[in-house]
């Protein structure tokens, strides 16, 4: 049985001031009426799949299950972690949960903050990847890229899968590559981007684990072991995940696996990982511009303006982010919005 395990402990920094600490992107309504991990779960709505399992930081639990309970999904489950240690840990955790209780069912680990606008390709592509799941893989779904990105992991597409002429072997899997590689990759047309969504099972992805990182993995069965569970969390033992070496997946097993395979998927996936990326897949009026809350815009093309409480104007603005909340401000060049982590970074230091 599938098993979807939602990941949803990151900062969303990027997406400042918009997404804060206390209210990091994937728990926004950024794109719909439903709030990014809401939408997570509504796009499996068709898959035959258990009740999903999220994870997330302790401090956001009653977020979390508000937001679940929101969308009837009373009988929820969420393993909160104390603090985050990136995505290997976290997928660990919930691999040594579902093993604890007996299971071994295939995991669907999904990031609780995408778009994707076609879920009938979407749920295609989980039905191949549950085919080379149950047949011992790690599971990649692959976008094709459009552009340098350097904020991706990038899969090397091999011979095509014998099972499926849907899928291909990795050949292999570069994380956050520099700009020059990412340059030869995209030109090369042997490329995927790394959706951030995987699929294969449990004991599959722990002995993976243990063969590349088992630092990684002896702390996570110690802050799983004797996890106290009330209502629906469960809780890991916090001196335990916080001697945890903090690795995203990629790092820790994609990189290093044999056996990696990639389904490749059309399905209108973004990260909504920026600003910019967030006006490239919003609706937009004849002069490019996307205008939310009280916005007015005179001679101004190609912006995303954001009035939050009071009224926004431009004037011979272009290429241009503007959010208004109601205690920040900011105004970006379109082209450098991923550097707005570092005016959180420049905040945080300020105290
Ligand atoms: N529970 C938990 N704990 N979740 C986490 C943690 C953590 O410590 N850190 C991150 N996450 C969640 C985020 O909320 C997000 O849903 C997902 O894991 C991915 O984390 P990001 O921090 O957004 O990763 P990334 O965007 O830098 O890179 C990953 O995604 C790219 C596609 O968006 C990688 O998998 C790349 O290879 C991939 O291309
Ligand atoms: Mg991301």
């Amino acid at each position: 049985m599938l098993l979807p395990v939602i990941i949803a402990g990151g900062t969303g920094s990027r997406l400042w001031p918009l997404s804060r600490e206390l209210m990091p992107k994937q728990f926004l309504k950024l794109y719909t009426d439903s709030t990014m991990l809401q939408a997570t779960v509504q796009r499996l709505q068709g898959v035959n799949a258990k009740t999903p399992l999220v994870i997330c930081n302790e401090e956001h639990r009653f977020i979390a299950a508000e937001q679940l309970r929101q969308i009837n999904k009373l009988d929820h489950n969420i393993i909160l972690e104390p603090e985050g240690r990136n995505t290997a840990p976290a997928i660990a955790l919930a691999a040594l949960t579902a093993l604890n209780q007996g299971q071994d069912p295939i995991l669907l680990v999904l990031a609780a903050d995408h778009v994707i606008q076609n879920n009938l390709a979407f749920h295609q592509a989980i039905t191949i990847a549950t085919e080379l799941a149950t047949a011992g893989q790690l599971v990649t779904f692959g976008i094709v890229p459009t552009a340098p990105e350097t904020g991706y992991g990038y899969i090397q597409r091999g011979a095509v899968c014998q099972n499926t002429e849907q899928a291909f072997y990795v050949s292999k899997f570069v994380e956050k590559p520099n700009k020059d590689l990412a340059l030869q990759y995209l030109s090369s047309g042997q490329y995927y981007w790394n959706s951030g969504m995987f699929m294969f099972k449990a004991s599959i992805f722990l002995a993976e684990l243990r063969k590349f990182r088992p630092d990684i993995l002896a702390c996570c069965e110690k802050a799983i072991a004797n996890t106290e569970s009330d209502l629906d969390f469960i809780r890991v033992n916090s001196g335990a995940f916080a001697a945890c070496p903090a690795e995203s997946i990629d790092y820790a097993v994609m990189e290093k696996t044999n056996l990696a395979v990639v389904v490749p998927m059309a399905a209108g996936w973004s990260d909504v990982g920026s600003w910019s990326s967030l006006w490239e897949i919003s609706d937009k009026d004849a002069a490019g511009n996307v205008h939310l809350g009280q916005v007015f815009q005179h001679s101004s093309s190609e912006n995303y303006v954001f009035a939050e409480t009071g009224i926004v104007a431009t004037v011979g603005l272009q290429n241009a982010i503007v959010i208004q909340t109601k205690d920040a401000v900011l105004v970006a060049a379109k082209d450098q919005v991923q550097d707005v982590k570092n005016i959180v970074q420049q905040l945080k230091n300020a105290g």
